[in-house]
């Protein structure tokens, strides 16, 4: 989501507007704003859609002048995307307006409590919970309100709350969320990032986990969550406004790939109970359901489909049902057998592709079951099928996907691993402890992020070159589709994917002297047979020619003397592989393409979402 404060001498509702617009690529489901004008009146403005509806509300009714103001515009978690679920949300008097960003994990508690305690609750948000709270401490100041209220709330969140009985602050809170203040003469900012406010001030204070901030026109206050006086670090932005919404990066994708510790950890967020069960409630599908489900059919297009096929391997190894995978716009166009009891489980990031779509009616008419794992909040494919799992990779502008892929995948493991909790299986320790590396999986992307320098060089040393390939096993050949894919959409070069063992049927063929070939090996330690088979294919392309490009994980010798350039990523298991494997593939095509000078976030007679068949 975006979010934007303000105190000082201006029109707060300007300083909002203009904000929100340089925010709107962080979310565009709905907008709003709260104002609080020197008379002590609050105002309050929201509208589900565009920021332009928002625009045009205030065009029609003009605001009254304020100081100090909040703005959001919402990427929904929580609730459909409508008027009544857009921030800000009010407490009961309507004195207290807060906006928020992130999900918080125990609102469902916090709701019941006040409930009990009369508090009547006007939307699905867990952000409403917040205002109601802070109207309980309200007698005690709103900055420390808000911090009583954040050591109630466990999950990631940014709060913005205005109090008519403060006029002139506006209070700020950050846990695992970001959240940045700017500086100016006589009046101060908070933004969800610099953009919010790079057209009045480029001095920044960047805030530290668990702070809250009080902003007044005479300067700023940042404790911890328990008042003690807190340090912040003061930065000086040199980003121009189109570089600063792309978070400093040349382009959005390089943002998004930037984003995916994040986006994984979010999309793991509030589905691990404290005992290390899943928790997928919000699923919408009962356990006998699950129980009696006997077939699996992923179906999807593009990257999604490429996250299907390696929730094929996750499905079949730890829950044991039986998983077929089918690009969507083949599956109605044949005879797929279909009964109460196959699970259909589609996977798109806009929730609008019309090819996957089409294949929801037509599972849906068989009286199949459907599961659609969706980054967009109410898009038509979650509203059309029986139960959804989103990922929360947050809003996804580059065309070619990144961070919605790897919060597929981490949608599709939760799939699995919950299909063999309620099932019963006969792995359960491997169960837990794969639960336990998901909540690592951020960490070691974010490694890999640390380390993909050399993989620049490369892809820039590649920019001539008219062909690629990839090759893997097991999980790593629908990795290997997926880096062929990329070079594809961003490079427009010819680039395939194989597995490793079909080499020899036919691909090997294709193998030339100089020819760049991508080897995705597994680990050593997981997959022994597989790994050794790999190494020797990687033996016999390089013997033809082949120029060789591995990617294997940290201390794996077997391959150092067959690879021309060896790409190292960290030791994880096996099926959870492919979310650190494929971000040297983005890397790589990202920056192949910009070497070739093409629109990377734009490639050609490409679109993001295709809406028709
Ligand atoms: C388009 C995009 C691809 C995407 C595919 C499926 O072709 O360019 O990047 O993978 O659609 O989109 P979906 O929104 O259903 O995941």
């Amino acid at each position: 989501c975006g979010i934007v404060g303000y105190v000082g001498r201006r029109q707060a509702v300007e300083v909002a507007i203009e904000g929100l617009g340089r925010l709107e690529y962080r979310g565009y489901d709905s907008s709003g704003i709260a104002l609080i004008g020197a008379d002590r009146a609050l105002t309050v403005e929201k509208r589900a859609g565009k920021l332009v509806n928002l625009r045009s509300v205030l065009a029609a009714r003009p605001a009254p002048p304020a100081t100090a103001g909040i703005g959001h515009t919402r990427w929904a978690t929580h609730g459909a995307p409508t008027d009544r679920n857009a921030h800000p949300h009010t407490d009961c008097e309507e004195r207290i307006a807060v906006i928020h960003n992130g999900i918080i994990e125990n609102f469902a508690e916090l709701r019941a409590e006040l409930e009990n305690d009369g508090h009547k609750l006007a939307s699905e948000t867990d952000t409403e919970v917040v205002a109601h709270l802070l109207e309980r401490f309200a007698g005690d100041g709103l900055a420390e309100a808000m911090r009583r209220v954040c050591r109630r709330l466990e999950g990631a969140f940014t709060l913005l709350a205005v109090s008519v009985d403060e006029p002139d602050v506006v209070v700020g809170a950050r846990r695992n969320s970001p959240l940045v203040v700017g500086r100016g003469e006589g009046e101060n900012f908070l933004g969800s990032d610099v953009a919010a406010f790079i057209a009045y001030t480029r001095e920044a204070v960047e805030l530290g986990q668990d702070q809250v901030v009080e902003l007044r026109t005479s300067g700023i206050t940042v404790t911890d969550f328990h008042g003690a006086p807190a340090e912040t670090r003061d930065y000086h932005v040199d980003w121009d406004a189109s570089a600063a919404e792309k978070g400093g990066h040349d382009y959005f994708m390089l943002k998004e790939i930037a984003e995916q510790p994040r986006a994984v950890a979010d999309t793991l967020l509030g589905r691990v109970g404290a005992d290390g069960q899943l928790m997928l409630d919000e699923m919408r599908l009962s356990d006998q359901e699950l129980r009696d489900v006997n077939k699996i059919i992923v179906v999807a297009c593009g990257t999604s489909y490429h996250a299907g096929l390696i929730a094929k391997y996750a499905i079949e190894h730890w829950a044991g049902v039986p998983c077929e995978v089918e690009l969507a716009s083949e599956f109605r166009y044949r005879d797929p057998i279909l009964t109460r009891d196959t699970l259909i489980i589609v996977i798109t990031q806009s929730g609008e592709t019309m090819d996957t779509l089409m294949a929801v009616r037509h599972a849906r008419e068989q009286r199949s079951r459907v599961l659609a794992v969706c980054n967009v909040n109410g898009s038509t494919i979650p509203r059309e099928s029986d139960a959804v799992l989103y990922t929360h990779a947050g809003p996804e502008i580059a065309v070619a996907s990144t961070k919605a892929f790897l919060t597929q995948l981490v949608a599709c493991y939760l799939v699995a691993l919950y299909l063999a909790q309620v099932r019963g299986t006969k792995f359960g320790d491997e169960i837990s402890q794969i639960i336990d590396w998901l909540g690592r999986m951020p960490a070691k992307v974010e490694e890999v992020l640390g380390t993909v320098e050399p993989v620049r060089a490369l892809a820039r040393s590649l920019a001539a070159e008219r062909c690629v390939l990839f090759l893997g096993r097991h999980v790593g050949f629908p990795v290997a589709l997926e880096g062929a894919l990329k070079l594809k959409e961003l490079a427009y070069m010819h680039a395939e994917g194989f597995a490793a063992g079909e080499l020899k049927h036919g691909p090997i063929a294709l193998i030339d002297e100089g020819l760049p070939v991508v080897v995705i090996v597994p680990s050593p330690a997981g997959q022994r047979v597989i790994h050794d088979k790999i190494v020797s294919n990687i033996q016999e392309i390089r013997a033809r020619g082949a120029k060789t490009i591995v990617i294997a994980e940290e201390g794996d010798d077997a391959v150092v003397p067959y690879a021309d350039t060896l790409i190292r990523v960290p030791a994880v298991p096996t099926l959870l592989q492919p979310l650190i494997a494929t971000v040297p593939l983005q890397v790589f095509a990202c920056e192949l393409a910009a070497a070739k000078g093409h629109d990377v976030d734009q490639p050609r007679n490409l679109a993001k979402s295709v809406t028709v068949e």
